[in-house]
């Protein structure tokens, strides 16, 4: 043991500028290289991994090499190595296997349960260095906590207590074991509350310090971990992702707090980077619906609302497997629109293969992407990357709809709310307003969904109706196994 820290210390140039400190540089050279990584399909795995390696180092040399400065000058390295490795190997493997098992439906619960937990790591460490930091500032003989170090520790705890409650509820209503609770006194009581925790932070900053007198922190937990479960609690099931991404960059900022407090360039750059991609996406994603974050927050509409829009007694045209396969076969143009129920069925593999077979017959085939088909952002890209398909075939929304005349069948894959006109032509719809793939002006629309159910917006599809669309009930992955063997029959 005595050689391994003879080592270490050899290596470092000195105290301040240590091999720790380049590390942390390249670690943060990789998340940013990481980050613009993940921008494409094709380099989003390999992104993936540059961000973790990065992560890795970060956190093996901060165990190796990180020094706590003395009283009397010396230098000491981290204590309970082994506990901190335990730990690391317990927690990566919780990750790994949960990583690997999750179905890709369930990946946005996870990532909401992961981010809880970025927050509640932040929110730990303001607990575990308040009481320190008032302990010095005591014995300094300060008057407040009017510094640097305790805004970062408050904001820390107070946005990470928040992340972690808020990501616990949106965990708990996107795996459907919380419902939504709505009450306009509840926006009331959450402005109220927001002020309230605010208020209470600048109170503690100009509170004489106290060593040993910590009740106002733990009262600071409390108050931010309510605010996190009434925050999230009022929003709509449908609006879970945008608040995922929203609690996201929280979670970055209450990271960055700590990167400040411990003047760890690898943990400010990782938290900014975190909270200034999460709002982008949130802004990105509020936009792709055409909705502002406060009509979000407020809940305009949600995956349990009661449903809106008449069906009356309109009737739908249903076509059979061996007409569509004809119907394709003999097309020159064909778009593919996926949703959601694509992600169920997991039907990616076999639009590939659609795609392969109607290719080699002569037909062109694409894909229509909305920005926000599916649970999460990019679900449709990373699901359709899965199977193979080429990046060239996704067409973007406003690209698909600008070629939509020219199209002769538009195959809609679990698809209902980013198809549905109503988003255009009803004003009093939630969804009006909200960019959507404008497929009824293709020549032909076929939609393959088990029944006449609704999409996670909860209201009718008036697309279902019109006279150019067909119906092809059935899940999804088991219509297109029958479609291909169609069209290979003739
Ligand atoms: P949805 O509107 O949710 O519709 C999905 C459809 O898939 C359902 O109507 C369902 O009908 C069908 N389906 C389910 N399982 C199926 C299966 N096994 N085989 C065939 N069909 C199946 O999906 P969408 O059009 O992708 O719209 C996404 C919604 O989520 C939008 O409202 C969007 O605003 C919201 N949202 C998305 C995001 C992101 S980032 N993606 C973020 C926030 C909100 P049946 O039950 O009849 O089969």
């Amino acid at each position: 043991m005595e050689t391994i820290s003879n080592l270490i210390k050899n290596i470092e140039f000195s105290p301040y500028l240590s091999i720790l400190e380049m590390v942390y540089i390249l670690a943060s050279v990789l998340f940013i290289l990481g980050l613009k990584k993940l921008s494409h399909p094709d380099t989003a795995r390999s992104g993936n991994l540059w961000a973790a390696v990065g992560m890795g180092l970060a956190i093996l040399f901060t165990i190796l090499f990180h020094k706590t400065r003395m009283e009397d000058g010396s230098y000491q390295g981290i204590h309970n190595i082994g506990w901190i490795l335990a730990a690391l190997i317990i927690g990566s493997m919780v990750g790994w296997f949960a990583a690997r098992r999750v179905k890709m439906t369930a990946m946005p619960q996870m990532v909401s349960l992961f981010n809880g937990m970025g927050g509640a790591c932040a929110a730990l460490i303001s607990l575990m260095e308040f009481p320190k930091m008032q302990h010095e500032l005591a014995l300094e003989g300060a008057s407040n906590m009017l510094t640097g170090e305790s805004i970062a520790i408050l904001l820390g705890l107070m946005i990470g207590g928040v992340s972690f409650a808020g990501s616990m509820i949106a965990f708990g209503k996107l795996d459907e074991r919380i419902g939504d609770f709505k009450h306009p006194v509840l926006r009331f009581i959450n402005l109220v509350f927001l002020f309230l925790l605010f208020a209470f932070v600048i109170f503690i900053m100009f509170k004489t310090p106290v060593a040993g007198e910590n009740w106002m922190i733990y009262c600071l937990a409390a108050m931010a971990l309510i605010y996190g479960v009434t925050f999230v609690m009022p929003i709509g099931g449908a609006d879970m992702p945008v608040v995922i991404s929203l609690l996201n960059s929280f979670t970055g900022v209450a990271a960055a707090m700590g990167g400040f407090l411990y003047s760890n360039q690898a943990m400010l750059t990782g938290g900014i980077l975190v909270g200034s991609s999460g709002t982008i996406l949130t802004i990105l994603m509020c936009k792709a619906m055409n909705r502002s974050l406060l009509n979000v927050i407020i809940g305009a509409f949600g995956g349990s609302s009661a449903a809106i829009g008449q069906e009356g007694d309109k009737t739908v045209k249903e076509i059979s497997l061996s007409d569509a396969a004809v119907l394709l076969n003999y097309s020159q143009k064909v778009l593919v629109v996926p949703g959601y129920g694509l992600a169920v069925a997991q039907a990616q593999h076999l639009c590939h293969e659609l795609e392969n077979l109607l290719e080699s017959r002569g037909v062109e085939l694409k894909y229509g992407i909305h920005p926000v088909a599916g649970r999460m952002p990019g679900h449709m890209n990373v699901l359709l990357a899965e199977a193979d398909v080429a990046y060239e075939k996704l067409q973007e929304m406003e690209d698909a709809n600008n070629d939509m005349n020219n199209i002769d069948v538009v195959i809609v894959v679990g698809a209902n709310d980013v198809v549905n006109p109503a988003a255009m032509e009803d004003p009093s719809s939630p969804i009006y307003g909200m960019p959507v793939i404008e497929v009824w002006k293709a020549k032909n629309t076929i939609v393959m969904k088990r029944s006449m159910a609704k999409g996670y917006a909860a209201i009718a599809n008036n697309l279902f109706f019109m006279p150019k669309t067909r119906m092809l009930f059935g899940d999804a992955k088991a219509t297109l196994q029958q479609l291909i063997s169609e069209i290979k029959n003739l």
